[in-house]
């Protein structure tokens, strides 16, 4: 997939997602899961105006992570320019505009979701961002189907957003009035990318679980690209077993315990690294969960990890599973059958 003058490469996308997708996560994600774009959690074009300082740490993007794009929410046309051109000239590879959120703090000052009610807005909102930024980076935008279901209104909005210079566009195809009930709905997706008519590339999103998902989305779509959410949460693998199955047909294992146990590892030194034991423990009780699910053992880690304070404390639960792992492996058939069974299984 090309957007603007970038290929991006495997055509997976690691969603936005607040209080997930920080430098920590994304760079595990480009690692073990051979991403080929990720993009920051919603950051706002207040804040930046403001020169909130707490923001200016979620400028955290490295080297290791390009291209990243930041995404900014805000409703009003000016401050959106503005933030987008704080954002590049702090190095980020492209601005992603969040016409998605539909949580009442965003969406109540007519930012998010709520410009989908308002097209004149969200067009203007969008033009001051391409005009700002438009020359130096790609400028993409998110969208949800609709406000809610009495106008899909992704699709006439896509049309008009590749016509102001925005150069790809996510669906999340659900309305924002659903927030994560129900199920996406991937006709849509479909609908947006016979409205582009190939003018940009259409970016798929809405419950991949798997492999198989992805390859299901992009042909009954025809999308350019998968965005994934929730199902990368302590799993950055999956982002590179639905590369390799959508490029080859080849469906690669799941991660043993073990190298869930070292990449929740490395995942906790990063976090504490970049935001210090206090705040960085307590993104991590949640965090780290993600990575046991289906690991025999899971609910004694997840309860474990409720109480985590220091770096030393998760090292201890982590070298904790680690043995308990051990044993159950020397205790099945001495190859790991039966571990890998109840791995399976659980
Ligand atoms: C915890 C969480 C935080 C999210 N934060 C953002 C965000 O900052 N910006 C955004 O555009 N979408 C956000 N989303 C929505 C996701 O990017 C994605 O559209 C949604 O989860 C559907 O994809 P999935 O089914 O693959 O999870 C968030 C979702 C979750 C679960």
């Amino acid at each position: 997939m090309r957007i603007g003058n970038l290929d991006i490469w495997p055509n997976i996308v690691l969603a936005p997602m607040a209080g997930i997708t920080s430098h920590p996560f994304r760079t595990l994600c480009k690692k073990y899961g051979r991403v080929g774009l990720v993009v920051t959690e919603l950051i706002s074009s207040h804040a930046i105006h403001y020169r909130n300082q707490r923001t200016w740490g979620m400028f955290d993007w490295t080297d290791e992570e390009r291209p990243a794009f930041c995404q900014l929410f805000g409703g009003d046309p000016a401050t959106m320019a503005e933030a987008a051109q704080v954002v590049v000239e702090n190095g980020a590879d492209g601005v992603d505009i969040n016409m998605g959120c539909w949580v009442p703090k965003v969406a109540k000052t007519g930012a998010g979701a709520a410009l989908l009610k308002d097209l004149c807005q969200a067009e203007a909102v969008v033009k001051a961002v391409v005009d700002a930024v438009g020359d130096t980076v790609p400028v993409t935008v998110k969208v949800r189907s609709g406000w809610d279901s009495k106008d899909v209104t992704a699709i006439r909005f896509a049309k008009a957003a590749a016509n102001v210079g925005v150069k790809a566009i996510t669906v999340h195809a659900r309305f924002a009035s659903q927030g994560f009930s129900g199920t996406a709905d991937w006709s849509v997706i479909g609908q947006v990318k016979e409205a582009v008519n190939g003018i940009i590339p259409v970016i798929g999103n809405g419950d991949i679980e798997t492999p198989q998902d992805a390859k299901r989305m992009m042909a009954e779509t025809d999308c350019d690209a998968v965005m994934i959410g929730r199902a990368a949460m302590g799993n950055p693998w999956l982002l590179a077993r639905i590369g390799l199955y959508l490029e080859t047909g080849v469906l690669s294992p799941e991660p043993d315990g073990f190298e869930r146990i070292a990449v929740a590892r490395e995942h906790a030194q990063m976090q504490v690294a970049q935001q210090g034991e206090d705040i960085g423990c307590r993104e991590l009780r949640g965090l780290l969960s993600h990575y046991f699910k289906g690991i025999p053992g899971a609910p004694r880690i997840r309860e474990s990890l409720t109480k985590i304070k220091t770096l030393s404390d998760i090292e201890a639960i982590l070298d904790d599973a680690h043995e308990r792992f051990v044993i159950r492996l020397e205790e099945s058939d001495g190859d790991g059958t039966v571990a890998e069974r109840e791995l399976a299984a659980a």
